[in-house]
């Protein structure tokens, strides 16, 4: 087997590489003046089983996707195995108001035209998986972030809302700990409300679990909340760190104790690797 680095995930890639005891190789990519994608892989063939690792997002990440899938081809990969730590549009996953399009079905769409397999992590949602003709499968961060915080001072984790009810409880469940999940209403693009906690949290040391933040507005409202209802602290820890504008400082500036997200999108607060979830699958 041979992974190939894209550019969005060279660390996560070289470290599965390392577990996996195989080839690594770095895409040589860059821009164009216009801004166009350039890639290269410099070796003479990938006569082997080749995994890309790569994101779909932002755009400019998903254009060198495609290019890779055709790259690898061309050098003889007897099948090509797409892993796409964090996948963009999958939140687009239906029409919402009628004129919209179903952005990830066209995204799966298109990387299905050139792929064998394909493995996506914590996917925003798991049934657009259907779209793909090939293997396609979502693989479960959970493990790594339970394995993270064993033996750290957690006595509850808490979903923001039902939508990660499933995480919270795959996560406490590993850790040993009581879970539950909270009430939320999407005001705006940034704002939400968060009801009181229907579990104690008094005094207690919560971990909120989610699959991603964005502008951080969920984060903070959550944590409001649960520092009101007397939380001793409160440490979040999601899949993907998108982390829009400013929202690594929203967060560190609120009065969360912790943050913390997986290396799908690699970034200052991603310390908690995927690289033995997706090496387990592979393997
Ligand atoms: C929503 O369904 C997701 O699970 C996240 O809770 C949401 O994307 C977080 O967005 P933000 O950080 O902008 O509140």
């Amino acid at each position: 087997m041979i992974i190939v680095g894209g550019s969005s995930s060279k660390d996560l890639a070289k470290e599965l590489a390392r577990l996996l005891d195989c080839q690594y190789v770095q895409a040589l990519s860059t821009r164009f003046p216009d801004g166009e994608c350039y890639t290269r892989i410099d070796e003479e063939s990938l006569d082997d089983d080749v995994v890309i690792v790569q994101n779909t997002y932002p755009d400019p990440n998903l254009v060198e996707m495609f290019l890779l899938q055709d790259v690898v081809r061309n050098l003889g990969a007897k099948t090509v195995t797409l892993v796409i730590p964090y996948f963009g549009y999958a939140r687009q996953d239906r029409v919402f108001k009628p004129g919209e399009p179903e952005s990830a079905k066209v995204m799966c769409k298109l990387l299905d035209m050139n792929c064998d397999r394909v493995f996506t992590i914590d996917v925003h949602k798991e049934d657009m998986l259907r779209y793909f003709t090939c293997e396609a499968k979502d693989l479960k961060a959970a493990a790594a972030i339970a394995d993270y915080f064993a033996g750290r001072k957690i006595d509850m984790v808490l979903a923001p809302d039902i939508g990660a009810a499933g995480r919270a409880k795959d996560v406490g469940t590993r850790m040993g700990v009581p879970y539950d999940h909270l009430q939320k209403t999407r005001i705006s693009g940034t704002e939400v409300r968060i009801q009181p906690a229907s579990s104690d949290v008094n005094g207690k040391n919560v971990l909120i679990v989610d699959d991603i933040i964005a502008t951080g507005g969920t984060i903070v409202a959550a944590t409001q909340q649960l520092k009101e209802a007397g939380a001793l602290s409160v440490t979040v820890a999601c899949t993907h760190g998108v982390f829009v504008n400013n929202a690594i400082e929203r967060l560190t500036g609120s009065s969360l104790d912790g943050v913390l997200c997986c290396n799908t999108l690699e970034n200052s607060v991603s310390h908690i690797s995927v690289a033995g979830v997706i090496a387990d699958a592979l393997r």
